[in-house]
């Protein structure tokens, strides 16, 4: 039997995409192997959001052409792969394949075409009604499991190459939603994560995403949901009720702001300004008492003034969320920020971000510390990297690391935090704190 391996990078969706991948070519006798110089197959899963992210990628593939055996097959797909295309193949002589987002389905017979020497060749074709419904997907993890809810992005934020790699925004019918989480959930699932670039501008016509919300938290068996990347204007009434009425909501938001001027929000082309910004915080807040929220920063996109700089520090200081990726601005090519004027030094930009990270860390510090001593339900996700420690997660995705034994791997226990990192916590299960600690 062939074997592949695939890498991924990048965000939530290139993970669940490579789960879809790899459920496209087990239909086709494909096994997974642990190491790429043992496969017949290497695809590289990549990310175009940022110059860093593809650099990471071409050294990558100048590693893995060492690797690559004879007769073999190296494939590049993703973010990346949709935004060069055929650039690449000329780019990168040992690379066979190029393919993007809409393409997996292809994926077996661009293979058996490139193997032993034969023909390379590149798909980044958009197929706007491309959901890939009947692929079931092979996924690593039991408790947890992601779940595409929406393709593509029809928003236009000015920085930004996702509309351009990912294509058109389409949705999935909540029918087959709900039905791909009632699988899982026979089969151990009890946390979901609904993925999509907008994730809750969801529409599959009939239904929106404060019902696709409902309709997934009750189904039998899961505990929990969260859901990825959301947009600030698309929590509607109804979607804010849906999560304070749907007991399996987690607690947390990831709310990507990226500046708080108004005046950079407008050139980012975001449908929002720092005050709605605002609004939408404490209608959540008002709605989810306890909510964690963390967001995405840019810093140095073009013509931001020290000014605009420090309403950015100001609306992190007001907001006071968990945490934040932050990020210099990245120029990517056809976007149309490139033509804006004022581009901000690469110094300047380096320390405002570094300005930056030194306030999320303090206020994420202050934010935990506050929380040890209080109770929580986690979900025992695997071993910790380091200690001996099990990892959990709490509903308003704080990680704390707990003793205990790998029986307890994708159960939930009731934990007591008893010190942070700063960042991280460690907790102790309830109940046992005595024996433990006696
Ligand atoms: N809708 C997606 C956005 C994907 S990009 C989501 O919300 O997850 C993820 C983050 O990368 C964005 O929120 C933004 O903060 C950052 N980003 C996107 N384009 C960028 C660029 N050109 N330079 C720097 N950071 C960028
Ligand atoms: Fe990118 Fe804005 Fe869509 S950040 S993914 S264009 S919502």
């Amino acid at each position: 039997m062939p074997r592949v391996y695939i890498e991924t990078y990048g965000c939530q969706m290139n993970v669940s995409d490579s789960e879809l991948i790899l459920g496209v070519l087990r239909r086709d006798g494909y096994v997974a192997a642990a190491e790429p110089a043992e496969a017949d197959v290497v695809l590289v899963n990549t990310c175009a959001v940022r110059d860093h992210a593809e650099q990471k990628v071409l050294s990558r593939l100048g590693e893995l052409k060492q690797v690559k055996r004879p007769g073999g097959v190296l494939g590049v797909v993703g973010c990346m792969a949709q935004r060069l295309g055929p650039r690449l193949l000329e780019r990168v002589p040992q690379v066979d394949l190029v393919v993007g987002p809409d393409g997996y389905r292809g994926l077996p017979e661009l293979i058996a075409r490139a193997r032993g020497g034969g023909e390379r060749a590149a798909d980044v074709a958009f197929k706007a009604w491309e959901h890939y419904e009947d692929v079931p997907p092979v996924r690593e993890t039991a408790a947890s499991a992601f779940v595409t809810v929406q393709r593509g992005c029809d928003y236009r934020c000015t920085f930004c190459i996702v509309p351009m790699t990912r294509g058109p925004e389409r949705s999935r019918n909540l029918a087959d939603v709900v039905r791909e989480v009632t699988d899982l959930a026979r089969t151990g699932t009890t946390e979901v994560t609904l993925l999509g670039q907008t994730v809750n501008s969801y529409h599959d016509g009939a239904h929106d995403f404060a019902d696709l919300l409902r309709a997934v938290g009750a189904v039998d068996g899961i505990r929990r949901v969260r859901f990825t990347s959301p947009y600030p204007t698309d929590f509607t009434d109804g979607v804010v009720a849906a999560m304070a009425e749907t007991p399996a909501v987690c607690e947390h938001v990831h709310l990507p702001v990226q500046s708080g001027s108004s005046r950079v929000l407008k050139r980012m082309l975001r449908r929002y300004d720092r005050d709605r910004y605002l609004d939408v915080v404490a209608a959540l807040r008002g709605a989810v008492p306890g909510i964690a929220l963390t967001t995405d920063i840019i810093v140095g996109f073009p013509g931001e003034t020290e000014d605009d700089f420090s309403e950015t520090l100001s609306l992190v200081e007001q907001v006071g969320f968990d945490d934040a990726y932050t990020f210099k601005y990245s120029p990517r090519e056809g976007t149309p920020a490139t033509r804006l004027k004022d581009a901000v030094p690469d110094d300047v930009a380096g320390e405002r971000l570094e300005r930056l990270i030194a306030l999320v860390r303090r206020l994420a510090r202050q934010k935990n510390v506050g929380l040890v001593g209080t109770t929580h339900e986690v979900l025992v996700e695997g071993r910790a990297k380091r200690g001996g420690f099990l990892q959990g997660r709490t509903r308003t995705n704080k990680v704390a690391l707990v003793p205990g034994p790998d029986a307890w791997i994708g159960d939930y226990r009731s934990v007591r935090l008893t010190g942070t990192t700063g960042s991280t916590f460690t907790a102790r299960v309830i109940g046992q704190e005595l024996a433990v600690v006696g």
